[in-house]
């Protein structure tokens, strides 16, 4: 695997990988790599003859009063997981590299709208520094197809929209969310939860699942406030401080109608010093 810490590096790796005619995929990630991020290795190999990825814990997507110092690095054991995975290329700039002219005065990248709900709503500026850096990241790159998770719905719809927008000619692929046995999303801020919160944590899940089936019975648009609700009850019953629970459409996260048939359910919950996030899809069958 090269390992490229220094834009010349990239450039230089990428070109004899085009140079060769090889389809490029790219994976973006934080590091501390779990079986999530081992499937988007996986799924980009499949879409493409080289993997490309890369690991920057971006500072402009954490809030002042977040984990950015505490997010978890480790670096080595990333190293070996990629190597494993057959990924081709690693970019593991430092932030000189990232924002040479300093992250405060690096040109920013906004998506108005879906940024401002559901996760923007309590992490104000976080969507905003993802876009910054995943555009910045795309244009360095410039990957014929690039893979996120669908564990981050709201991340990968405000990609989309961004790379929709400045039309780049990169293909955007969402990979299903990799789960614990107990349904618990893999994440590596699961790390922060105590052995006590970690048998509470799949709640999140199964609060999903419920709420899901709820919807899947009955008529979405009359009761979804009162599923929402419910919800946010369960998680706090169950010892969970619910930030929110939406119910929303799959294609844009806005508010469905009577007619809207692909759903989302998602929420964000704090355990202890864990902010946890999950979403589950569901697909309404066509009314006859
Ligand atoms: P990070 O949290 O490291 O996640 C990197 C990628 O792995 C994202 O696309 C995320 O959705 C995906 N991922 C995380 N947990 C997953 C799981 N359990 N199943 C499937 N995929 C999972 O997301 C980021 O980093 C950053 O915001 C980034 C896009 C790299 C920009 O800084």
């Amino acid at each position: 695997m090269h390992i490229a810490r220094s834009i010349p590096e990239l450039k230089q790796v990428l070109a004899a990988l085009r140079a060769s005619g090889k389809r490029i995929a790219f994976v973006p990630t934080m590091g501390n790599l779990h079986a999530g991020h081992r499937q988007l290795m996986e799924t980009a190999r499949r879409h493409a003859d080289a993997v490309v990825a890369s690991i920057y814990v971006n500072p402009l997507q954490f809030g002042p009063q977040e984990d950015f110092s505490a997010y978890p690095r480790t670096y080595g054991a990333d190293r070996t997981v990629l190597e494993a995975a057959g990924v081709e290329l690693l970019f593991y700039p430092d932030d000189a590299v990232m924002y040479p002219r300093g992250r405060e005065a690096s040109t920013r990248v906004e998506v108005p709208g879906v940024s401002d709900i559901l996760c923007g709503v309590s992490r104000p500026g976080h969507f905003s520094g993802v876009a910054t850096v995943v555009h910045r990241l795309f244009r360095l790159v410039a990957p014929d197809v690039a893979l996120f998770g669908k564990k981050d719905y709201q991340q990968l719809l405000v990609i989309r929209l961004m790379a929709a927008d400045f039309g780049l000619p990169i293909e955007i692929v969402g990979v299903d969310t990799v789960r614990e046995p107990d349904g618990l999303a893999l994440s590596s801020r699961n790390a922060y939860l105590t052995p006590a919160e970690r048998r509470v944590a799949p709640r999140l899940y199964a609060t999903l699942q419920a709420a899901a089936g709820q919807i899947r019975d009955g008529a979405v648009a009359a009761d979804s406030g009162r599923i929402e609700a419910d919800a946010a009850t369960a998680l706090a019953a169950a010892g969970l401080r619910p930030d929110y629970v939406g119910i929303r459409r799959q294609q844009d996260l806005a508010a469905p109608g009577p007619g809207d048939r692909q759903l989302v359910v998602l929420a964000a919950a704090w355990l202890g010093r864990a902010r946890l996030i999950d979403n589950l899809e569901v697909e309404l069958k066509a009314v006859p």
